[in-house]
C-alpha cells in the first residue's frame, strides 16, 4: 500500500524560483497515495501556473481569499482544517515573516493563521536575506510556535551566490513529511539521550580550581533539540550559567570523575553525547585547607590524568550505547585529529569544531562543524549552535532507526 493512503496535505506554494520543485513534491505525494490540496501565493503564480499544479494534484488550485464560490464551497479554514499536515514550499523571506508576525492578508497567509494542524516550511531565498537578524528573528519565533523546518540547504543558488537558502530538495520534504504523519515528528520517541556539557571544575583547594571556557551552550542546545524530537533526555553538566532546557532532566557535576559516575549511573541509553570540555587533568592531591600565600614561595601543582568519560562509555561491552557521539575542540589540522580521536575513543562519530577563534566557538552562539565518522567527512555551514543542533539530533535519529533495521 501507498505510504500516505488516507493521508492529506495543504501546500502552500511560496513565490520563489524554487516554486518549480513543488511540481515534483506534489508528483512524489500523489504517487504514495496521499491527497494534495494547493495555495499558490500571488507570487507564486508568477513561477508556476495553476493549469500545472492543478493536472498534477487532481484538485482546484486554491489562491484567492475573496473567491465567493470558494467561500461557498469550501472556506478558507476549512481549507487548512481538512489536511492532516499544512506544507509551505518555497517559505519566502516575506512568508517567514508574515507567518512570524500572524498575518491574514491573503488565502495563504490566512489558512495557516487558522489551521490546527502542523506546519511544515522549507525556506528557500538568497543567503543574505536567510542570514538577515530579521528572518534569524522570524525562524526563532516560529520554531518556538512549533513550526518544523527542512533545510535550506548549502549551493549555488539562481542568483548565482553560493551559500545557505536552498530548498531542501522535494525527496528531503517528503521525509520530513513522512515523518510528521507518522509519528508527530517525534522520531526520537521512547529513546534515552545522555548529554554531558559544560566544563569540569577540578579543585585545587578549597576555594581555588581549574577549568576552561566552555559555555555548555552547544550541550545545552543538543538537550533542548533531543526534548524536542521525544527523547528521555538526559543533561549531566559541569557548572555554566545555562537554564536547565525544559522538559530534560539534569544532574549537576563538578569533576571528571563525577562525571563519568553520573553517566555510568544513567545507563542504558540509546544514543551518548559527549560535548563537555572535560579537564583532562586533576590535582594529584586536593589540599584540604587553603594554601597559603608565603613570601618568596611559588607552590607547585603535581597532576594526575582523569578518566575519558567519552572513551570509557564507548569501550563498556554490553552497556554501551547503541550510537556513541564525541566532539572535538581542535586549533589546526582539524579533520586529521578528529579522524584520530574517532579511533582513540572508540566513538561512532566525531563532531569536529576548529576553535582557533576561540572567542567566537567557546561562548559564541554559532558553531561550524565537520562530522567525522567511518563513512567519511560531512562539513557543515556555519550556524548557530541550536540549527547543529536540529539538524545533528535528527541525523542521529534516523541513524538510530537504520541500525535498528
Ligand atoms: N572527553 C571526555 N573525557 C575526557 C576528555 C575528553 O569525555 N577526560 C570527551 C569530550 O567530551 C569530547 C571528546 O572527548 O567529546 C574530545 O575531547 P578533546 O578535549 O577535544 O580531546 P582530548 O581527548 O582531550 O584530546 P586533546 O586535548 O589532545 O585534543
Amino acid at each position: 500500500m501507498a505510504k500516505f493512503t488516507g493521508k492529506s496535505v495543504l501546500l502552500v506554494i511560496g513565490g520563489g524560483i524554487a516554486a518549480y520543485k513543488c511540481l515534483e513534491l506534489i508528483r512524489l505525494l500523489k504517487k504514495e497515495g496521499c491527497g494534495v490540496r494547493v495555495i499558490l501565493t500571488r507570487a507564486a503564480e508568477a513561477f508556476v501556473t495553476p493549469l500545472s499544479v492543478a493536472s498534477l494534484s487532481g484538485e482546484k488550485v486554491h489562491s484567492d481569499l475573496f473567491s465567493l464560490t470558494d467561500e461557498v464551497e469550501i472556506g478558507h479554514i476549512e481549507l487548512s482544517r481538512a489536511a492532516d499536515l499544512l506544507v509551505v514550499a518555497p517559505a519566502t523571506a516575506d512568508l517567514l515573516a508574515k507567518m512570524a508576525g500572524g498575518h491574514a492578508g491573503d488565502l495563504a497567509t490566512t489558512a495557516l493563521l487558522a489551521t490546527d494542524k502542523r506546519v511544515l516550511v522549507a525556506p528557500a531565498m538568497n543567503v543574505r536575506m536567510w542570514t538577515h537578524a530579521a528572518t534569524r528573528r522570524n525562524v526563532e519565533t516560529l520554531k518556538r510556535d512549533g513550526v518544523a523546518f527542512v533545510g535550506p540547504g548549502d549551493g549555488e543558488m539562481a542568483c548565482g551566490e553560493y551559500g545557505p537558502g536552498r530548498m531542501a530538495e522535494p525527496a528531503e520534504i517528503l521525509d520530513a513529511i513522512a515523518a510528521m504523519l507518522a509519528g508527530g515528528d517525534k522520531p526520537l520517541a521512547g529513546r534515552k539521550i545522555l548529554i554531558t556539557a559544560g566544563p569540569t571544575r577540578e579543585p585545587i583547594d578549597p576555594v581555588r580550581f581549574l577549568s576552561n571556557h566552555s559555555s555548555g551552550k552547544q550541550g545545552y542546545a543538543l538537550a533542548e533539540a533531543a526534548v524536542a524530537l521525544g527523547a528521555e533526555t538526559i543533561l549531566v553538566s559541569g557548572p555554566v550559567n545555562l537554564a536547565i532546557p525544559p522538559g530534560a532532566s539534569m544532574v549537576p557535576v563538578e569533576t571528571a570523575e563525577q562525571m563519568l559516575k553520573a553517566c555510568e549511573g544513567e545507563l542504558p541509553c540509546d544514543i551518548a553525547i559527549f560535548a563537555a570540555a572535560v579537564a583532562d587533568w586533576r590535582v594529584a592531591s586536593v589540599v584540604a585547607e587553603k594554601i597559603k600565600k608565603s613570601a618568596g614561595k611559588v607552590p607547585s601543582l603535581a597532576m594526575t590524568e582523569n578518566p575519558d568519560v567519552l572513551r570509557t562509555i564507548a569501550g563498556l561491552v554490553g552497556r554501551r550505547p547503541r550510537l556513541v557521539v564525541g566532539f572535538a575542540a581542535e586549533t589546526e589540522k582539524v579533520i586529521d585529529h578528529a579522524r584520530a580521536k574517532l579511533l582513540a575513543k572508540g566513538c561512532d562519530l566525531i563532531v569536529a569544531n576548529d576553535v582557533t577563534a576561540a572567542g567566537k566557538v567557546f561562548g559564541g552562539d554559532r558553531n561550524r562543524v565537520h562530522l567525522v565518522s567511518a563513512a567519511g567527512v560531512e562539513s557543515w555551514p556555519d550556524m548557530t549552535k541550536r540549527e547543529v543542533a536540529d539538524r545533528l539530533m535528527r541525523k542521529l535519529a534516523a541513524d538510530l532507526a537504520a541500525k535498528a533495521k
